[in-house]
């Protein structure tokens, strides 16, 4: 049914692996459109009250974007990616109706940080690592992690950490509010549905309500995400994305000219 993920719905929950473990589970055009049908799938069949977003294999989450679809793309074609993925994805799991958690399961870089930010909260595995690595490309995150992170971590961390595209292993990030609970890969997903199956004895409609208000409650400004989207296209005009995203395929370090 879907050519990039595996799907598995048990007691009410789908879970929904993203698999391309060769790659690191990064989401290409493949994957979105993956993740849009899936997520329809979640909003409209009764049968699921639940859904756990994670990665194949022991390594990734996500690492981000597929960075191999960027270099072909003009500054038009960088903000109707970047447009395209939240509207199909990242906005539509943060509105979903019934709670979607993220099970965060290595890297979650990029792209993969701001999905699992996009998720209604966060469980991690020990060997989890989170960053937004987009200035080492040339580029800023383009799937509402401008917004997303700062707020959840704050405008200050927020900063350093889209900067410096540093990683933070899963303490830090549970220091930072990132994610709520650090347990053994091995026992992620059972974690997952386990705080899953009581939310499952709760009030569905009052469920839904919760999801709504909070996410009200800590609204980012209407325009971020707007302005996200056309300063991502924007970096796609640029010398610097041309060799961050080249060195970055080709395996070397890139050297920026600040053009
Ligand atoms: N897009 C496309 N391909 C990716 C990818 C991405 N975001 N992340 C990893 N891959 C691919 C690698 O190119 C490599 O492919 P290959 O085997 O055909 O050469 C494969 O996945 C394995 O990755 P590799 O870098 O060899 O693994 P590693 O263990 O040395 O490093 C990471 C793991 C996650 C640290 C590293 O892959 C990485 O930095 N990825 C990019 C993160 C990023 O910048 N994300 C933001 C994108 S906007």
């Amino acid at each position: 049914m879907y050519s990039t993920l595996l799907t598995e719905l048990a007691n009410g929950t789908l879970v929904i692996t993203i698999n391309r473990p060769d790659k690191m589970n990064a989401l290409n055009k493949d994957v979105i459109a993956d993740l849009d049908k899936a997520l329809d799938e979640v909003y409209n069949n009764a049968e699921i009250k639940t859904a756990i977003i994670t990665g194949a294999g022991e390594k990734a989450f996500v690492a981000g974007a597929d960075i191999s679809e960027f270099l072909s793309l003009d500054e038009k074609g960088g903000s109707t990616l970047a447009k395209a993925g939240q509207d199909m994805v990242f906005n539509k799991i943060e509105n979903c109706p019934k709670p979607v958690i993220a099970a965060v399961n290595g890297f979650a870089l990029g792209g993969g940080c701001e999905l699992a930010m996009s998720c209604h909260f966060r469980i991690a595995s020990a060997n989890a690592k989170f960053g937004q690595p987009e200035v080492n490309l040339g580029l800023i995150p383009g799937y509402g992690g401008t917004q997303r992170l700062t707020q959840l971590v704050g405008k200050g961390k927020a900063m350093e950490l889209m900067m410096t595209a540093d990683m933070i292993g899963a303490d830090e990030a549970k220091t930072l509010g990132l994610v709520n609970h650090i347990v053994a890969l091995e026992e992620l997903i059972g974690k997952a549905k386990e705080i899953l199956q009581k939310i499952h004895t709760k009030a569905p409609v009052a469920v839904a309500k919760v999801i709504a208000c909070v996410n009200d409650a800590a609204k980012c400004v209407p325009a971020g995400f707007d302005n996200e989207i056309a300063r991502f296209g924007e970096c796609f005009t640029t010398e610097d994305m041309k060799e961050g995203t080249s060195a970055f395929l080709e395996k070397r370090k890139p050297v920026f000219k600040g053009k």
